[in-house]
């Protein structure tokens, strides 16, 4: 595959999206054509999934469907769109992929990785980011960014689930330290992208170096 696959993970309110649409533009600017996405979403049938997700009447969710939803939304968006984009050449951007239902199904709602794991691998064909970018805030500050009337299903969780799904992507980026980039979350917008686009480019100066 030609094109460069980058996610974005993190808790709520850390600043994925934003940052997510500023390394969207850095690639735009060096000329690349870019796809940026989001999990759950992106192409039509993974918004309608999406919807069902996050709707907060379905409190009655088991969370056996909540990871077959996403893992179902997540086949889509990589069959449809990832894949056919990084086959092109493309600098893929997604804010969210697979991680986070390593860290929300899994750590947060307690779903095994012996169960998780073989599902992952079947709804992405096996494809992995070439850079996980960690955005690392509190759960209350991230919380604190996202207004009580607007939370959806999962935003309206506890404060103790948000925290577990921090610690989760802590463990995470340990047990990977070459994909992940763990970025401090706790400053500017603009320190936070110059932080990012450093290394980025660092990485990148890896590859060339390897081919
Ligand atoms: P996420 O996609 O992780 O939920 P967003 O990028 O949507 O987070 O940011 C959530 C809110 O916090 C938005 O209102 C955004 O403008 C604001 N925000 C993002 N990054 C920062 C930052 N570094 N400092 C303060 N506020 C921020
Ligand atoms: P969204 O509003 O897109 O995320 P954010 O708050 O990060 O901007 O909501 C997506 C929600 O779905 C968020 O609470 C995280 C959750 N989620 C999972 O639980 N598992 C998953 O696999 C994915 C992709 C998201």
């Amino acid at each position: 595959m030609k094109g460069l696959f980058i996610t974005f993970e993190g808790i709520e309110g850390c600043g994925k999206s934003t940052q997510a649409e500023l390394l969207a533009d850095y690639f735009r600017q060096q000329g690349r054509e870019v796809l940026l996405t989001r999990e759950p979403g992106g192409p039509k049938i993974s918004e309608s999934i999406r919807n069902i997700l996050l709707n907060r009447d379905n409190r009655e969710m088991l969370p056996e469907t909540e990871l077959l939803l996403y893992m179902a939304s997540r086949s889509q968006h990589t069959g449809e769109w990832i894949i056919p984009a990084l086959n092109r050449g493309e600098v893929v951007i997604s804010d969210r992929y697979y991680d986070s239902s390593l860290a929300y199904q899994g750590a947060a709602r307690q779903i095994t990785r012996e169960i998780i794991d073989p599902i992952v691998t079947y709804a992405t064909f096996g494809l992995i980011p070439w850079r996980t970018i960690l955005i690392d805030l509190p759960a209350a500050r991230g919380l604190a960014r996202i207004k009580a009337e607007e939370a959806d299903r999962l935003e309206s969780e506890s404060l103790e689930f948000h925290e577990k799904v921090r610690q989760a992507y802590l463990q995470l980026a340990e047990s990977e330290t070459k994909r992940y980039i763990i970025i401090d979350g706790n400053r500017s917008i603009e320190e936070i992208h110059k932080d990012l686009i450093y290394k980025i480019n660092e990485a990148l100066k890896v590859v060339a170096n390897e081919t």
